[in-house]
């Protein structure tokens, strides 16, 4: 009978075992308990879906969250969503797809996002909420929310209005430019202002529309209110922008902004500031939007797994004229 003669294995051989069992190892890893890749030099990956560009806040807030990004040596995927819910949830099932160590968002709306909350805790991917929250009775499907309190900012501005009508004896009428619907600053400012407002029977909010946080949404519904309002003495935007889009509308309809009408808003960004200042506004509520350091921080604790308080809370302020005059010149955004 012939002998089968056996020959060693080559070095190329050998390589090529090496290598996929180098592989193996990786995706193993990969698959660990924090869910993500990780870089093999221990960077963190963070998939992060933005709302979209809609106000001078969100570009701000974008800003903030990619420089933090950088300085804190985090790998950030971002995705803008361009204000809608549906590409943020597939932008999330990319980032789940793809094996990021983090997920974080700042959801357009508040309902809607158990089903892939539930996909990136299958796949042990933590999730972190930033600037909005969610309406989801499931605590467990997110690690914390880092972000303002809207009712607060909500109530903070009726409060001033309230002072500021304390003598009124007539009927007061307001005008309200909400945020986008469904929105948790949108649903939530609108709350806090109504229910400070309750103090004084003369009050009323006599139109309320969605102006989507936008100017141009702003300066539209403003029309509107004005055709359809023969007394406006209040407009209370839930944003800068929207209030500097109703701007243009209130002087096109030849009536004084900050005079003729009395306009709150929210947020105090530059160009916030500055038509406070000049006396076109005449009170702003702050909404901070410099949250990135905050979140990068976060970002390594979860990915660490060291536990973080479930509500974390922006500090902020409010601006009268005279203080919007101060703080203009160190104003960052
Ligand atoms: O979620 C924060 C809000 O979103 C800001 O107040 C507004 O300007 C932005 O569009």
């Amino acid at each position: 009978m012939k002998r089968m003669r056996t020959y060693p294995p080559s070095r190329k051989v050998i390589a090529v075992l090496a290598a996929a069992l180098l592989a193996t190892g990786v995706a193993a890893c990969g698959n660990s308990d924090t869910g993500g890749s990780g870089g093999d030099d221990g960077t963190i990956t963070l998939g992060f879906s933005q709302v979209g560009a809609e106000s001078g806040w969100r570009t701000a807030n974008t800003t903030s969250i990619k420089e933090a990004a950088t300085e804190a040596g985090i790998d950030l995927k971002f995705d803008d969503a361009q204000q809608k819910q549906e590409n943020q949830i597939k932008a999330i099932r990319n980032f789940i797809q793809q094996k990021v160590d983090v997920i974080a968002f700042s959801p357009v709306v508040e309902s809607g996002w158990d089903t892939v909350l539930k996909e990136a805790k299958d796949a042990k991917i933590p999730v972190i909420l930033t600037d909005r929250s969610v309406d989801s009775a499931d605590k467990s499907l997110y690690k914390t929310f880092l972000g303002s309190d809207f009712v607060k900012e909500g109530r903070l501005a009726g409060e001033w209005l309230v002072q500021k009508e304390q003598s009124a004896t007539g009927p007061v009428n307001i005008v309200e430019l909400q945020g986008t619907t469904g929105s948790a600053p949108a649903n939530d400012r609108k709350k806090g202002f109504a229910e400070a407002i309750a103090a004084n029977p003369n009050l009323k909010i006599v139109a309320s529309q969605s102006g989507d946080f936008t100017r141009a949404g702003g300066k539209q519904v403003m029309e509107q209110f004005l055709k359809a309002n023969p007394k406006i003495d209040v407009l209370f935007a839930h944003n800068d922008d929207m209030g500097l889009g109703a701007l243009e509308a209130i002087t096109a309809a030849g009536k004084v902004p900050g005079k003729d009408i009395t306009i709150i808003t929210v947020d105090a960004v530059k160009d916030g500031m500055q038509a406070l200042a000049d006396g076109k506004f005449n009170f702003i509520a702050e909404c901070s939007p410099l949250l990135g350091p905050q979140l990068m921080d976060l970002v390594k604790k979860v990915h660490a797994g060291e536990s973080v308080p479930a509500r974390i809370e922006t500090q902020e302020t409010t601006f009268t004229q005279e203080q919007a005059k101060e703080a203009l010149p160190n104003r960052k955004y």
